[in-house]
């Protein structure tokens, strides 16, 4: 086993051990009877358990970027981040996208800066080392008497990723080589969301982009969560036919359908789906940090990136048929409301885990999507990566 390897070991073993002390010592003053896959709280507050997530889940995971909007000419670049890692995809010369770390080889410098722009190349700005946007690196300052003239400069290229196009819109990009094609990550999605037309979705005006003082993972559990939803969002139950929702999970995808009322009609006069994907809504989720809610007339995009364990960035995009910046404006408030229904009662849920004391409860039968995932979060942080993990080539999307 390599050094690292057995450092990352250390760190699992040490997160297991911990988790156990805890919990064998606070054990008794609330006992449930049932047990229980949802998040509990040495999951929260763990940084060692925070550190290994984003080796182990955000390593081998495809994460949603942005979109092709962005990427119009050569040159043009998005940023981002996979787990704690800073990524830049750039639109090539040949029309292709790719995706590289967001690091210089020399020191961990950024080289792309904006959330968006656009180069001709991208120079650190720490030592000036700079790169073309194919990811070669093109000169070291005063290279021969820094490093002497046999110094390996086409080994010190920018990292490559890979990266997936998808529905000639959406950019996800993927640190591992091992990791499924995304077409397969998605693979219960796929069918359906080949017919939305993604690609005619245009971007609404303007994003919702804000830091909360929660844990990724309690996001993910109340996004996968759709026994909440009729109690925190009743200003939603009158666009609801009634207040069933079709649960369902599979591999790294959830899904929780729910019937529009007769009168609420998001359809935009599209014939194209069948029945129920025009008169009524999903709630998805993408393992591990995605929730996309599509409709045949918009697509809701809501990505938690983890900071730190006790802070998340969210961040919301829209897609819609709309150019009416009024109609989008109120579209977005209304999203704005709902992630803040959600963002205040996660905050409060965040408070009282702080006890170590404290036991959650079982999942009901709508809640099956969030237990699904806290398992494949929990599965993943106890599989270390492959030795090959990164080992391979990139252009396998
Ligand atoms: S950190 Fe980029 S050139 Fe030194
Ligand atoms: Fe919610």
């Amino acid at each position: 086993m390599l050094a690292d390897q057995a450092a990352e070991h250390a760190l699992h073993e040490r997160v297991v051990q911990r988790q156990g002390e805890w919990a064998r010592e606070s054990r008794g003053l609330v006992d449930p009877p049932l047990p229980s896959d949802m998040l509990q709280p040495w999951e929260i507050w763990d940084r060692d358990l925070f550190d290994l997530e984003m080796i182990r889940v955000f390593g081998r995971s495809w994460v949603w970027l942005g979109d092709t909007e962005d990427l119009e000419k050569p040159g043009d670049y998005i940023t981002g981040r996979i787990g704690a890692q800073p990524v830049v995809v750039i639109r090539q010369q040949d029309g292709s996208v790719k995706g590289f770390l967001n690091n210089c080889r020399h020191r961990a410098a950024g080289l792309a800066f904006e959330p968006a722009g656009h180069c001709n190349a991208l120079a650190c700005p720490y030592h000036a080392w700079t790169y073309a946007i194919d990811g070669k690196l093109l000169s070291i300052p005063d290279m021969d008497r820094m490093y002497g003239p046999d110094f390996p400069k086409e080994e010190y290229g920018l990292v490559p990723i890979r990266i997936k196009v998808a529905f000639g819109k959406l950019v996800f990009g993927c640190l591992s080589r091992r990791a499924p094609a995304f077409d397969e990550w998605i693979a219960p999605l796929l069918p359906r969301y080949e017919q939305y037309k993604i690609h005619t979705y245009r971007r609404y005006h303007r994003e919702l982009d804000d830091v909360y003082p929660i844990n990724w993972k309690a996001f993910v559990e109340n996004s996968n969560d759709d026994y909440h939803v009729r109690f925190v969002h009743r200003r939603l139950n009158k666009v609801r036919k009634q207040m069933d929702t079709i649960v369902r999970f599979e591999g790294r995808t959830t899904s929780g359908y729910k019937p529009h009322s007769d009168s609420f009609d998001m359809s935009a006069g599209r014939t194209d789906l069948n029945d129920r994907d025009l008169r009524g809504s999903y709630a998805e989720f993408i393992y591990p940090n995605l929730t996309p809610l599509p409709y045949a007339s918009q697509l809701i995009m809501v990505r938690v990136d983890p900071l730190a364990p006790d802070r998340s960035r969210i961040f919301s995009r829209i897609y819609g048929l709309t150019d009416d910046i009024e109609l989008q404006n109120r579209e977005l408030d209304g999203l704005a409301q709902t992630n803040k229904e959600d963002t205040d009662m996660v905050t409060q849920l965040m408070e009282n885990l702080r006890s170590p004391f404290y036991r959650v409860g079982p999942p009901s039968a709508w809640e099956g999507r969030a237990q699904h995932m806290m398992r494949m979060i929990r599965q993943d942080v106890a599989t270390p990566l492959d030795p090959d993990e990164f080992d391979g080539p990139v252009d396998k999307d």
